[in-house]
């Protein structure tokens, strides 16, 4: 992928930059501003060489017109605090206030446009459409820079057809969690230990498949486990269950087995009888989940084996929560786990964007981990050995 610095002196060039800015809100508040963060950088490199900067984003899933709750307006002062600069804010994505947003630019200032999902060309599947709106975003600029990495799985027009149409290269972002994420599956020291926790089996299924010839453990907590239990024949009583995939675990299971994949699963489970933060509790054997109760956490002795997994580990990949961690009562799993992780002395990477903000919101220190990914389809698709369009556009070199 060609770096910024390949596309030569930028000082007063108009640089088109796709970031992942898709925060957590609550209503106008971030509650996680880890994916703001992590896009300074390109745009601080960008700023200092002089780059009249443009910056796109999507926010939630608008349905291709504007609607007030996904404004990125909230968006604007964070990211002006972290880059100690004004960030000029555009209220449509290429329409006249984008334009004369991006013509008052002077060399050094920065502007980010309205959520580019207000416009139903960046999603269209319609490659013509899709097109169409990449042509009008790329009359804004002169050179383009992908750097949100987490949505380089979408092949949208502000991902993947603006690439083809200027001269293109990838941010520091995005080139370093290709660049981690590829060290975890490419050639993994060992012992390589997966942990998949959060509660959609389905979406997690082709990572598993890949991993089943790769890892050396892979450990199952949070939501998606109880479809495992359920699969070796145990009552899981009110807990998340992806009953279609029952027959798709069970071939996982054996699979493991062959090939010789030590597959970890919960052993103690803390239960309730309702889906609530205060809600009542008790730790049962994973194996005995009272028909009338769900499981909201991995228990004690689960976090403890967990642990000792993750130990020895010389590669760790984590993607997803061990339990309920918005409930603090629910956390301990999580929060064992995290710290079980931080301890490790391999190469540690957390993927996606819940297991993520976890590690941020109970207060572990960042730098503890190897890599935290800021993209969570993304990562999981790169884990998963899948070609990504918006990866894929800038290793075959356009323009
Ligand atoms: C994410 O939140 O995972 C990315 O921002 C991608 O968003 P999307 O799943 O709506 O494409
Ligand atoms: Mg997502």
């Amino acid at each position: 992928m060609k770096t910024i610095e390949s596309l030569g002196d930028l000082r007063g060039k108009r640089v088109l930059v796709r970031s992942d800015l898709n925060v957590p809100l609550d209503g106008t508040r971030i509650t996680d501003d880890g994916r703001v963060r992590a896009s300074v950088p390109t745009l601080k490199a960008l700023l200092d060489a002089g780059a009249r900067v443009l910056v796109v984003a999507h926010l939630g899933r608008p349905k291709g017109a504007p609607e007030e709750k996904y404004s990125l307006r909230p968006v604007v002062s964070r990211l002006s605090e972290l880059l100690g600069t004004e960030v000029k804010f555009a209220t449509d994505t290429v329409g006249e206030s984008a334009q004369e947003t991006v013509a008052s630019l002077a060399d050094g200032e920065i502007a980010l446009l309205e959520n580019i999902r207000f416009n139903a060309g960046e999603t269209s599947k319609d490659e013509a459409e899709r097109r169409a709106f990449a042509e009008q975003l790329a009359a804004l600029a002169d050179a383009y820079v992908s750097d949100g990495f987490g949505v380089v799985h979408r092949k949208q027009a502000s991902v993947y057809d603006v690439a083809q149409l200027l001269p293109a290269a990838a941010g520091s972002l995005v080139r370093n969690e290709v660049e981690s994420l590829r060290k975890v599956t490419d050639d993994p020291e060992r012992p390589f230990v997966v942990i998949l926790g959060g509660a959609k089996v389905a979406d997690k299924l082709g990572v598993i498949e890949n991993l089943l010839t790769k890892a050396d453990r892979i450990i199952i907590g949070g939501g998606m486990a109880y479809t495992f239990l359920k699969a070796q024949g145990h009552e899981i009583g009110k807990s998340l269950l992806d009953a279609e995939q029952v027959d798709t675990v069970k071939g996982y299971m054996e699979t493991a087995e062959k090939n010789g994949v030590e597959l970890v699963l919960p052993v103690d489970t803390v239960v309730a009888a309702e889906f609530s933060a205060d809600a009542e509790s008790e730790v049962v054997p994973s194996t005995q989940i009272p028909a009338d109760t769900e499981g909201l956490d991995i228990g004690p002795k689960t976090a403890e084996l967990f642990a000792s997994k993750i130990a020895d580990a010389k590669t760790v990949f984590w993607n997803g929560p061990m339990g309920v961690f918005e409930f603090e009562k629910f956390a301990e799993g999580t929060r064992a786990v995290a710290e079980a992780v931080a301890s490790c002395e391999g190469f540690t990477v957390i993927g996606g964007g819940d297991s993520a903000a976890a590690v941020r919101n109970l207060g572990f220190d960042e730098s503890r981990y190897s890599h935290i990914s800021t993209g969570g389809g993304a990562s999981l698709e790169l884990i998963e050995g899948k070609e990504l369009p918006g990866i894929a556009i800038l290793e075959e070199g356009t323009k």
